[in-house]
């Protein structure tokens, strides 16, 4: 069965499965948590959509979070309020409700995501979304030389784009955030410069793009990426990276306002 909203309901069956461990290693980074508090401006009350285990949340102002799946929402902290469960495509709350809306890695998993940008600009007049263009993220050489597999979850997701996410929140920019070679949260693009990582298991598991296909083309993948670290095949390509503190992989931030 696909995710909530075209079912009706606000489950997530999809992150209930795969969302077990997933606060393990995701910790918000730092740096990128500065951009987003930045982007937030002065906004007094924001809305977190697909808030999953909390990340970027601010703590200096009254935060409201949503989420479809149970399980990332019981990896959240007790210090913050409870979260709903509730889908982007069909936001419980009135009109203009919040002064801001955030949305962190989660409108690629919208089964709807015109309606989730529609309801994004419905609740709030400054709308805040970090999320991935498709071309860039998927040209890194985890997914082109071993793991192609996790490309084909985006053409799964016709049309999705960082332009789409603009035109859908009303943004007229979209900025690129290049990832430190040391990020602290663990999306798949933070381990670029950090290979060895894709070996820890718990390391994966904490990343819908592989834990979202099959896990024999995983496994296939992995095994050369680990022949290819002990021969120094991996090295030879890729070791330039070593001599760069970040890189553009495909992150970005968008910003509607109005
Ligand atoms: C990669 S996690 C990101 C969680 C959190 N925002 C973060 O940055 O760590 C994606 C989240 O999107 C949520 N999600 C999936 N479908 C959704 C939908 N239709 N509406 C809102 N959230 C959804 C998932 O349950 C999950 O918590």
């Amino acid at each position: 069965m696909p995710d909530g909203a075209q079912t009706g309901s606000t489950e997530s069956p999809t992150y209930d499965a795969i969302g077990v461990g997933y606060a393990d290693k995701r910790h918000p980074d730092p740096r990128i948590a500065s951009r987003i508090v930045e982007a937030l401006g002065g906004a007094k009350s924001v809305l977190n959509v697909g808030a999953g285990a909390g990340s970027y949340e601010p703590v200096d102002r009254t935060v409201v979070a949503v989420d479809p799946s149970m399980a990332m929402m019981g990896q959240r902290s007790f210090e913050v309020g409870p979260p709903i469960r509730a889908v982007a495509e069909r936001l419980p709350f009135r009109d203009d409700a919040f002064d801001a809306v955030m949305a962190m890695l989660t409108v690629h998993h919208w089964v709807d995501r015109r309606a989730g940008y529609a309801e994004l600009c419905r609740v709030a007049p400054l709308r805040v979304v970090f999320t991935y263009e498709p071309e860039v993220h998927n040209r890194q050489w985890i997914v082109e030389d071993y793991v192609p597999e996790i490309a084909q979850l985006d053409h799964r997701r016709p049309g999705f784009s960082a332009a789409e996410v603009a035109d859908g929140i009303g943004a007229t920019d979209v900025v690129t955030v290049p990832i430190p070679w040391d990020c602290t949260d663990g999306f798949i693009m933070a381990y670029w410069r950090r290979p060895e990582a894709f070996l820890d298991p718990r390391v994966r598991r904490a990343t819908s793009g592989f834990s979202l296909i099959d896990q024999l083309a995983v496994e296939r993948g992995l095994r050369r990426l680990e022949a290819d670290l002990a021969s120094g095949a991996w090295a030879e390509r890729y070791g330039y990276l070593n001599d760069l503190d970040e890189l553009d992989t495909g992150l970005r931030l968008v910003v509607g306002r109005g």
